[in-house]
């Protein structure tokens, strides 16, 4: 395969040349692209160097199977027809096209076959937030029909990219020297705080961020569920979390979706109270799974249950979840 990743300096950028490699995905070429900033910067890929290339309105996807793209809204949206209009496979990280009606929302362990039907050459990575939970809410979702979520994220700097992981390392030792915290990439100082405030507000004063997490998961999981979220900044490098509280047509036990969780794709059950056993973000961090505890019925509602969610939001949130969905259409025979 001839592979490209655009935004390869970036924190997602990154991921995909570790999760390539990881994963043993057939490169037989790789090319990356940057604007002008890292245009020239050199990584190295299996031993081999690779030079940055400025992405510029040109043939330069010609020949390329498959463009893993992370370099925000508007460089996508900019640079779409460029890359696909060869016939290059764009799997892109950012909103831009998520909710595009010919572009497929894609996660593998959730719906891969929407990945064939793809007009525009697009395939829509979904949101980091969103990724993880429906890999949860898919084993359930098997059982009985998921009717309404509320769910709270506690989302990690690294979610705003690599120069805002740096802010919060940056702004600890700023306030240990005494000094004032430099804030750019954040509302508030987030060393030692919570900013409930994440992406831009809306006119109903739910975030984009937390209407993301409503609409993507609808179209992902072909439902008609109702998402409340309420979307966290908290002082973590890097893996969100999420208390999630869900309502089915019928009450499953705890001891159903434990069975549920332990048999389902790309989940880890961590989940014994007795032994302080249950994800946490610090000890996440670098996995590929979804890591579920803390399950419980939820005593506010008959038909609720209640379970928290720990996952790497750079890798299966970003990248893995990318590669795999072009894993899964290598299997396919479609690329
Ligand atoms: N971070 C996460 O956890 C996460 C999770 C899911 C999805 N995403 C999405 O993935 C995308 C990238 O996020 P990130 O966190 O990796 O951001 P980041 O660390 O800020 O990196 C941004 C990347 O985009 C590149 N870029 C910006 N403008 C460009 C242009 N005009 N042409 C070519 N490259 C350009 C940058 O290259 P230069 O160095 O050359 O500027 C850099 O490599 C965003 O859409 C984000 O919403 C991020």
């Amino acid at each position: 395969m001839k592979v490209a990743i655009v935004g390869v300096s970036g924190a997602v950028g990154q991921e995909f040349l570790r999760v390539l490699d990881e994963r043993d995905f057939p490169v037989d070429e790789l090319v990356l692209f940057g604007s002008s900033r890292s245009a020239g910067r050199v990584y190295v890929f299996r031993g081999k160097q690779c030079t940055v290339k400025e992405l510029k309105h040109n043939d330069d996807f010609k020949g390329i199977d498959v463009a893993f793209v992370s370099a925000g809204g508007s460089t996508s949206v900019e640079f779409a027809e460029t890359i696909t209009q060869h016939g290059t496979v764009m799997i892109d990280n950012s909103s831009a096209f998520r909710m595009d009606a010919d572009v497929p929302l894609v996660v593998p362990e959730v719906n891969p076959e929407d990945a064939l039907d793809r007009p525009r050459g697009i395939i829509a990575n979904p949101n980091c937030s969103t990724i993880q939970m429906v890999v949860a809410l898919k084993p359930l979702e098997d059982i009985s029909h998921i009717r309404r979520i509320h769910v709270s994220t506690y989302q990690a700097s690294s979610g705003a990219g690599a120069s805002a992981m740096a802010e919060l390392v940056k702004q600890y030792e700023e306030i240990l020297k005494g000094e004032e915290p430099t804030i750019e990439k954040f509302a508030y100082q987030l060393a030692y705080n919570v900013i409930p405030h994440i992406d831009v507000f809306t006119d109903n004063g739910y975030t984009k961020e937390e209407l993301k997490m409503h609409n993507e998961t609808r179209k992902i999981m072909h439902s008609d569920v109702e998402v409340s979220a309420t979307c966290v900044r908290v002082p973590v490098i890097r893996s969100h979390s999420e208390a999630t509280w869900i309502e089915t047509e019928r009450p499953i036990s705890v001891d159903e979706a434990r069975k549920a969780f332990s048999n389902a794709e790309g989940i880890i059950l961590q989940d014994d109270p007795s032994k302080k056993e249950y994800p946490m973000p610090l000890f996440v961090a670098g996995q590929d799974p979804v890591y579920v505890g803390r399950i419980r019925s939820d005593i506010a509602n008959p038909n609720g249950l209640t379970f928290w969610t720990v996952s790497d939001q750079i890798k299966k949130g970003a990248a893995l979840n990318a590669v795999q969905i072009a894993e899964y259409l290598i299997k396919v025979k479609n690329i």
